[in-house]
């Protein structure tokens, strides 16, 4: 009997295993991907997988659902490690019924949710679904909200992270997007509200998946997705690498990574980095690359709005966020786009307790009505709302143009930055000479006898008083005038005098955003 028991046990458990069965494995392969199992496998470091709700079905029976059973029902859901650190996890297997959501789907995934946020540990969802399974209905909905609700009290809590490996639609995306960051697989992941059926009968439009929501939408246009990948194989490799930035809960340290680079060590060739001419622009790459732990940048939303590069690094070892203005795109001003990928990076920082480290070379923010249209003062105004509101460690390098806006909202002490470092190169002004000359000088310049050599004059005259850092340092603005081959070491010998850092705001419930 016991035999029996066990005999029917191992069955199930087989059956599990095979999740829609071989011809619909066979189907996934042939699509470039692996399925749910092996995409945890691949995840997890050998022999930690621990599963939970492995042989759990649905008990719906409309639309003959009694006939379409699965143990499992289309999400691999458990526990793990990955590099020796705790991770929660879900995979959603799209062999079964499109990995489609259901209502068991839900609470297997939710007892992940709510441990990981008891314990403290980051959740990963690779997603891979076609959305809420329509034939539960409103059950199918509920469980949604039940994901979204968590996904919502344990952002700022515990890393969470989504992956997308397949089509996402409807409320398969919504999860990612509360999530901290997501990942897209290249040419098989999709992400949209309703697929190009859909849109076409309500819209008549006629689209493509990869049109409507592949990886290269949502990294370079929407700003959806933060990352994407060659492969499925890249995809989790990527996602190992960002949780070794981030620490395991809000109350953790970010991990350390034992580093070869001397903190000590200066670069001779950043005194030669930022041109004569301030118009021309430099490899910012580069530069952060002279600075921070040999190999340690990592980009976040590389091709969005690259205009700013946010990106985890490490300094002697520790977690860092980089904000920079990039001058070799749109002169590095601020925009829309720019503010969004600032000020959410910021946040992120300040959730996971990683320093932020901004190097500002800014004319300001950009102008027009395309930009008003759009509501760059209250996408602008996030800038400001996201520095002022992070307690993290905040040093602040002025390299070249900290103009107007940029100077305050990047990098002033008035939004709380703890230190501002400035190059010889640093520009510290209201506004740069052209638009300064009609405005300080400007009838004496036209009536001049040689108005050019009047504007010529008058560009010296205020190059020499404001457009440099020395202004700044005389009141404070600036705390010092750094040589740019000193930046490392002067970076990591604050940061050690910072990590004991402790900063209040006022108690409330929460602020309200400018979004
Ligand atoms: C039930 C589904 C399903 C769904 C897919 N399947 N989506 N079953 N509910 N939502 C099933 C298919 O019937 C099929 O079953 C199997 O999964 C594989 O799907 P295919 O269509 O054969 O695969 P493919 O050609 O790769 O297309 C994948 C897809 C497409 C692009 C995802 O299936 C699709 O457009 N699905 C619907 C997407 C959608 O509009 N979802 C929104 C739901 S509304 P068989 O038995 O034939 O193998 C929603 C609202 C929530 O989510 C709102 C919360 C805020």
């Amino acid at each position: 009997m016991a035999d029996q028991r066990l005999t029917k046990f191992r069955e199930l458990r087989e059956r599990s295993l095979l999740g829609g069965g071989q011809s619909a494995i066979d189907k996934q392969h042939q699509s470039g991907k692996y399925t749910a199992r092996e995409r945890i496998d691949k995840f997890l470091d050998k022999g930690t997988f621990n599963e939970l709700g492995a042989l759990a079905q649905h008990t719906k029976i409309d639309f003959d659902m009694d006939k379409k059973k699965f143990p499992g029902d289309g999400v691999v859901t458990g526990f793990g490690e990955v590099n020796g650190r705790a991770v929660g996890v879900f995979a959603q297997d799209f062999t079964i019924l499109g990995g489609s959501f259901s209502a068991v789907q839900a609470q297997k995934i939710n007892k992940i949710q709510d441990l990981c946020l008891e314990v403290g540990i980051p959740c990963i969802g690779l997603n891979d679904s076609g959305g809420a399974r329509v034939q539960e209905g409103v059950y199918s909905l509920a469980a949604y909200g039940e994901v979204f609700c968590r996904n919502v009290l344990a952002s700022g809590v515990i890393p969470q992270i989504s992956v997308i490996m397949g089509p996402c639609a409807g409320g398969a995306v919504y999860s990612p997007a509360l999530t901290d960051l997501t990942v897209m697989v290249d040419g098989t992941s999709y992400m949209f509200l309703t697929g190009p059926g859909v849109v076409k009968s309500v819209t008549g439009e006629d689209v493509t998946q990869e049109e409507l929501g592949g990886s290269t939408v949502h990294t370079q246009r929407s700003g959806v997705a933060q990352f994407r990948a060659a492969d499925d194989d890249a995809a989790i490799e990527l996602v190992k690498k960002i949780l070794g930035y981030l620490p395991q809960n809000n109350n953790e340290d970010t991990p350390f990574v034992p580093t070869k680079d001397s903190p000590t060590r200066m670069d001779e060739n950043l005194n030669e980095i930022i041109p004569d001419d301030d118009n021309k622009a430099y490899d910012l790459i580069d530069l952060l690359g002279r600075i921070f732990d040999t190999g340690s940048i990592l980009q976040i939303q590389e091709e969005y709005a690259r205009n700013a590069v946010v990106a985890f690094a490490r300094l002697d070892g520790r977690a860092v966020g980089i904000v920079a203005n990039n001058p070799g795109f749109m002169s590095g001003v601020l925009d829309i786009d720019s503010s969004d990928k600032i000020s959410r990076f910021c946040r992120l920082c300040d959730a996971y307790n990683l320093p932020i480290i901004t190097f500002v070379d800014c004319p300001g923010y950009l102008p027009g009505t395309q930009q008003e249209y759009g509501g760059v003062i209250r996408h602008g105004a996030k800038i400001i709302y996201g520095y002022t509101e992070a307690t993290v460690p905040k040093i602040c390098v002025v390299t070249r143009k900290a103009t107007g806006g940029a100077y305050v909202a990047l990098s002033s002490k008035q939004m709380r930055n703890d230190v501002v470092f400035a190059w010889p190169s640093g520009q510290v002004a209201v506004m740069g000479a052209a638009g300064a000359a009609p405005l300080v000088r400007g009838k004496e310049i036209k009536a001049a006898a040689d108005p050019k050599a009047a504007l010529a004059a008058f560009v010296e005259e205020y190059r020499e008083t404001f457009l440099n850092p020395y202004r700044a340092a005389d009141i404070g603005q600036v705390d010092e005038v750094i040589e740019p081959k000193e930046t490392r070491p002067r970076l990591i010998q604050m940061l050690q005098v910072l990590q004991t850092k402790v900063q209040a705001s006022p108690n409330k419930k929460h602020g309200i955003f400018p979004s």
